[in-house]
């Protein structure tokens, strides 16, 4: 992997970049469409690569682990196969699943003993086995085994988990080493800041994490509640220590105006389950703010979806129709959805990279804030 900075924004700590990886270059900041269980819901992998053509999306750990089961990915070859996605892939460890999705979960020094939500067999993940079902799952950006702390979150609860987090990782980084790749290409491995919403223990992780010496790095733990000022204020204590020349990763972040303000801080990845999971709900996201296009107010609004057409479906259907599929409980209409949402969160980030590189990226993102708080 190879990370280039390109532009950084004089006002801000934005910054535009690239990263290789061996399934093509990521143009940052990026938003990673999240694909759970090898599919981004209700996206053909054609109209992803045509349509919204990210240069990397997110797959799960806990979920690939669970099913199809990590022989079955092995079989296929790796999960770029499996799912025909010829671009890049990032999995995330289930540092952040085994805590929200799995009931009984107990956690040791050792690792995590946990019932699957599924059918409520036993299972342990530790930072060991994790990296081994990361190998073989086969994405491009392997994640740390990590513990996500909740919000809110006792402070002593708090610094005793990032401590763990912390062994963890020496162990992620010890067993990798002796783990070989099982396919013809790379992965990288991403460690990740905790330290809940305390800044000493922030700084103090941050501080661990750029020790690691990866090629990249992540902060989790955030976006679990806590109000938005204070996420910006644990990205920017973090961002301050993580080293410049190497791409930083914020963990399921989140709205478009949390993404904006984040850039700004200096963060370069996101992924998040907004755009795909509140479009199946009806939640539209564009540049004029939010739409709920279940309301009644649509009902005979026959304008286009978004006049912006940043996607096909935006202009060919009209906001009536889209709110008569969702009326009637049709998956054309979540589908429809998903892909405006999508293209939205692509075209977002793209533009901000845009900004950046021309050198207006603060007063651009400031109106954009403005614009996209209101509900439509
Ligand atoms: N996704 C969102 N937050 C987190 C986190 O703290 N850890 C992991 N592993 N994934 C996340």
């Amino acid at each position: 992997m190879h990370f280039k900075l390109e532009a950084t924004d004089s006002q801000g700590s934005a910054r535009a970049g690239t990263i290789s990886l061996d399934h093509g270059i990521v143009e940052t900041p990026i938003f990673m469409p999240v694909g759970t269980v090898a599919t981004v819901k209700g996206v053909h992998q054609r109209e992803l690569r045509e349509e919204i053509n990210p240069d990397i999306i997110l797959g799960n750990t806990y979920h690939l682990y669970l099913r199809p089961q990590t022989p079955i990915l092995e079989k296929a070859g790796g999960i770029h196969k499996f799912m025909n996605w010829t671009g890049n892939i990032l999995t995330d460890s289930g540092g952040y699943q085994v805590y929200s999705l799995s009931a009984n979960r107990k956690i040791k020094e050792e690792g995590v003993k946990f019932k699957s939500h599924i059918d409520g067999s036993y299972h342990t993940f530790t930072p060991e086995n994790v990296m081994e079902i990361q190998r073989t799952i086969g994405a491009d950006i392997i994640m740390a085994f990590d513990e996500c702390t909740p919000y809110p979150c006792d402070y002593n609860y708090a610094k005793r988990s990032m401590h763990m987090t912390h062994r963890w990782l020496d162990r992620c980084i010890k067993h990798l080493e002796k783990t070989p790749l099982k396919y013809d290409y790379d992965q990288t491995f991403f460690p990740i800041v905790q330290g809940s919403t305390y800044k000493d223990l922030r700084k103090q992780s941050a501080e661990y994490i750029a020790s690691a010496n990866a090629k990249g790095n992540a902060i989790g733990g955030l976006s679990v509640g806590e109000p938005a000022e204070e996420m910006y204020e644990m990205t920017q204590v973090v961002t301050e220590i993580l080293p410049k020349e190497k791409p930083r990763y914020l963990m399921g972040v989140g709205t478009p105006i949390n993404i904006l303000e984040n850039i700004a801080l200096g963060i370069d990845m996101f992924d998040c389950v907004m755009p795909t999971r509140n479009g199946r709900n009806g939640m539209l996201f564009t540049a004029e703010g939010t739409i709920n296009i279940k309301n009644k107010k649509w009902e005979s609004d026959f304008s286009a979806i978004d006049p912006m057409g940043i996607t096909w479906v935006d202009t060919e259907y009209s906001k009536a129709y889209l709110r008569h599929l969702f009326t009637v409980n049709e998956m054309l209409g979540r589908q429809i959805a998903t892909i405006h949402n999508l293209g939205f969160y692509l075209w977002l980030v793209r533009e901000a990279r845009k900004h950046i590189v021309a050198g207006d990226f603060t007063p651009w993102k400031n109106q954009m804030v403005k614009q996209m708080d209101q509900r439509l």
